[in-house]
């Protein structure tokens, strides 16, 4: 049974990127925000996860709005990211598990989750971004990753719950899985933010510290809104909290916060850091 060992949440904006590229984390506009990051990063290198479960969303890259799955997931050895056209430095290729992601492929479609299966698959800021912030220069080539892409940006999107249940059913896949490799879990993008139309600028601090809280103590009430209802309260890309949901979908049992940063507006973003173990029951 592969382990899984904790998650980790964080913003994925491409700024981050630049702002590390350039060394503007000191600057005052950063540093609230990069502060965060020290004790995340200390854990990973202390913990060694083998493999990175990454829940993030595909901006436009592999999936534009012609195309669009609901739920995919990589099976590939390797991922390489693109340029989406704002001149994104170069940036090393990540390293796949495709055993384990077919693995957790086929668990995902038996328990009735119908996913897109992605052996070749371009991937973006969603998921390059997290790493690059947790092991700076880039040095995130040993550690194995197997993206599960959500749809969080054309309606209609899954729903919180339905990304909650696509944890769980990943968590039961992983723990199915007869290696002891450790496993630990990314939930990435968020927390409130609108980055368009007329509404652009739109964030909401109460709802994202509340989410934060819930996702530690009681994640099923953040189930209970829609889509629509994340909309409404912190502009329309606060759906991008469900990858956060579909992460803790993934832990079980008592689960502890070992650290939180949380900073906005950041890129117009309400910037969410949380570092999380759970205890398995028995
Ligand atoms: C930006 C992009 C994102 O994907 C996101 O989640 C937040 C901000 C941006 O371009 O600033
Ligand atoms: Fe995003």
């Amino acid at each position: 049974m592969a382990n899984i060992i904790g998650a980790v949440t964080t913003s994925h904006i491409p700024a981050i990127a630049n702002a590390m590229a350039n060394k503007a984390e000191e600057t005052p506009y950063w540093k609230p925000f990069f502060d965060g990051y020290p004790p995340v990063r200390k854990w990973l290198n202390e913990k060694k996860p083998d493999v990175i479960v990454l829940f993030y969303n595909d901006h436009g890259l592999e999936f534009f709005i012609d195309k669009k799955p609901t739920f995919a997931i990589g099976v590939a050895d390797e991922y390489h990211n693109s340029d989406e056209g704002w001149g994104i430095a170069t940036i090393p290729p990540v390293t796949g598990e495709s055993e384990l992601s077919w693995h957790i492929a086929n668990s995902l479609v038996e328990d009735g989750f119908d996913m897109t299966i992605c052996q070749e698959m371009k991937v973006d800021h969603g998921l390059t971004v997290p790493l690059s912030l947790m092991w700076p220069g880039n040095d995130y080539g040993h550690v194995k990753v197997i993206p599960v892409c959500i749809n969080c940006e054309q309606h209609p999107m899954p729903q919180p719950k339905r990304c909650y249940a696509l944890g769980q059913a990943i968590g039961k896949a992983i723990e199915s899985f007869d290696s002891d490799m450790t496993v630990a879990i990314f939930g990435t993008g968020g927390l409130s933010h609108q980055l368009d139309g007329e509404a652009a600028g739109t964030l909401n601090r109460k709802f994202d510290l509340e989410c934060m809280d819930k996702l530690v103590t009681n994640p099923e009430e953040l189930t209970k809104y829609s889509n629509l209802d994340l909309v409404k309260i912190g502009g329309a890309q606060t759906v991008e909290l469900n990858m956060w949901i579909a992460m803790r979908g993934v832990l079980r049992g008592k689960v502890t916060e070992l650290h939180r940063n949380y900073h906005a507006p950041i890129s117009n973003t309400g910037a969410g850091l949380l570092l999380l173990e759970h205890e398995m029951p028995k």
